[in-house]
C-alpha cells in the first residue's frame, strides 16, 4: 500500500493525470493576495481586555489569526518540525506499517485527503493522530524515529494548554464566563493531522489540500517559517498567509460557528504547493467530546422569535457526516 503515498517516490517529474484538477477548479496562483497577512496577536501582552477585543475582531472579520508569546516553547516547535521531517523521510517499507484509508483509526498515515471520496487527489500525505488522552493513545504511535512520542506527546500538551488559553479569550469576547466554552465542550478530543506536501512538479493544476473549513472547535496549526502553502478566503478573495517565525496560526472552525450562532466564521482556507520545496504543517484540532449536544448559549440566540442558524446535533452525527461527504462542501450546511 505504500505506493499510494506521494513520499514513497523520489523526486517527481510530472504531475499524473489523477492529480489535475479541471480548469474551474484551479488555483490560479496569480490571482491570490500577497501583500496583507491576517492578524497577529501577542497574547503576552499584559493588557488582556486589549487581547480579548483582538480576538473577537479576527474571528469575526477573518476567522484566522497568528499568536506570538502563546507559551508553546521554540523549542518543542523546532523538535516537532525535526520529528516530522524525520518520519516522512523514513524508506516507504517502514511508513508501510501506517498506511489506511480507514477515516475512524486513531493513527493512521494516508494521502491525499479521503481517497475513499474524491474524483482528483491532492498532493499531500499525512499522518494523523488521535492525542488526547496521551497516555491511552501514546503506545500505538509510531516508534521510529527514536524520539516520536516523546517529541509529540510533548508538543500536544503545550498546544493543548494554548488551545484552552484561547477558549478563555474567546468566551470572554462573546460576553460569557470565561469556562464557558471549556465547561460546555466536554472531555474535548484533540486530534494532530502532519501534512507534508512534495515538491510539485506543477502546482497550478492541483492542491496540497483544496478549499474546506474545519469540522472541529478550534485548529492550531504550525507551519514551516520558510516555506508559504496556506491561503485564507477573505471577501470572495485568497489571501496567502506569510508564516511568521515562531508563530501559531489558529482558525475558528466549524463547532465554533455554530456555537457562536454565526458571529464567528468557520472560514474557507486551503494549501497550496510549489515546485521549489516541500513543506510540512502540522494541524492541532480542539475537538468536543463525541456525545455532546452543539447548540449556541440562548444569549446569543438572541431573544424572542431568533432562532439558532442550526439546528442541535451531537459531535458525532457532525463527524461522522464530515467525512462522508466531499471536501468542498460546508458541512454546516447540512445542519441549517
Ligand atoms: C489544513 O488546513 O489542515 C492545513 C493547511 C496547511 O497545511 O497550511
Ligand atoms: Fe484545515
Amino acid at each position: 500500500m505504500a505506493s499510494q503515498l506521494l513520499s514513497a517516490v523520489g523526486n517527481h517529474i510530472s504531475l499524473p493525470e489523477s492529480y489535475v484538477r479541471p480548469e474551474s477548479q484551479r488555483p490560479r496562483l496569480h490571482d491570490v493576495i500577497n501583500d496583507t497577512n491576517i492578524p497577529i496577536i501577542d497574547l503576552g501582552s499584559p493588557d488582556k481586555q486589549q487581547i480579548v477585543a483582538q480576538v473577537a475582531d479576527a474571528c469575526r472579520s477573518f476567522g484566522f489569526f497568528q499568536v506570538v508569546n502563546h507559551g508553546v516553547t521554540v523549542d518543542s516547535m523546532q523538535k516537532m518540525m525535526g520529528v516530522a521531517s524525520e518520519f516522512f523521510h523514513l524508506p516507504p517499507e517502514e511508513k508501510e506499517k501506517y498506511y489506511s484509508d480507514d477515516t475512524t483509526k486513531k493513527m493512521r498515515l494516508s494521502t491525499s485527503f479521503n481517497i475513499r471520496k474524491e474524483s482528483v487527489r491532492n498532493w499531500r500525505d499525512y499522518l494523523r493522530l488521535h492525542c488526547y488522552p496521551l497516555e491511552e493513545l501514546v503506545p500505538g504511535w509510531p516508534s521510529n524515529p527514536a524520539s516520536f512520542k516523546e517529541v509529540v506527546s510533548a508538543y500536544c500538551r503545550e498546544v493543548r494548554q494554548l488551545g484552552f488559553r484561547l477558549l478563555g479569550a474567546i468566551s470572554l469576547s462573546l460576553e460569557l464566563e470565561e469556562d464557558y466554552l471549556e465547561k460546555m465542550l466536554g472531555e474535548q478530543e484533540q486530534h494532530m493531522a502532519v501534512n507534508y506536501y512534495p515538491k510539485c512538479p506543477d502546482p497550478e493544476l492541483t492542491y496540497g489540500l483544496p478549499a474546506h473549513t474545519d469540522p472541529n472547535v478550534l485548529t492550531i496549526l504550525l507551519q514551516d517559517p520558510n516555506v508559504a502553502g496556506l491561503q485564507v478566503l477573505k471577501d470572495g478573495r485568497w489571501m496567502a498567509v506569510r508564516p511568521l517565525p515562531n508563530a501559531l496560526v489558529v482558525n475558528v472552525a466549524d463547532q465554533l460557528q455554530a456555537l457562536s450562532n454565526g458571529r464567528y466564521r468557520s472560514v474557507r482556507h486551503r494549501a497550496v504547493v510549489n515546485s521549489d520545496k516541500e513543506r510540512i504543517s502540522v494541524a492541532s484540532f480542539l475537538c468536543p467530546g463525541n456525545s455532546v449536544v452543539i447548540s449556541p448559549p440562548e444569549k446569543l440566540v438572541g431573544g424572542d422569535g431568533c432562532r439558532a442558524m442550526y439546528r442541535s446535533y451531537t459531535y458525532e452525527q457532525y463527524y461522522d457526516k464530515f467525512w462522508s461527504r466531499a471536501l468542498d462542501e460546508h458541512c454546516l450546511d447540512f445542519f441549517k
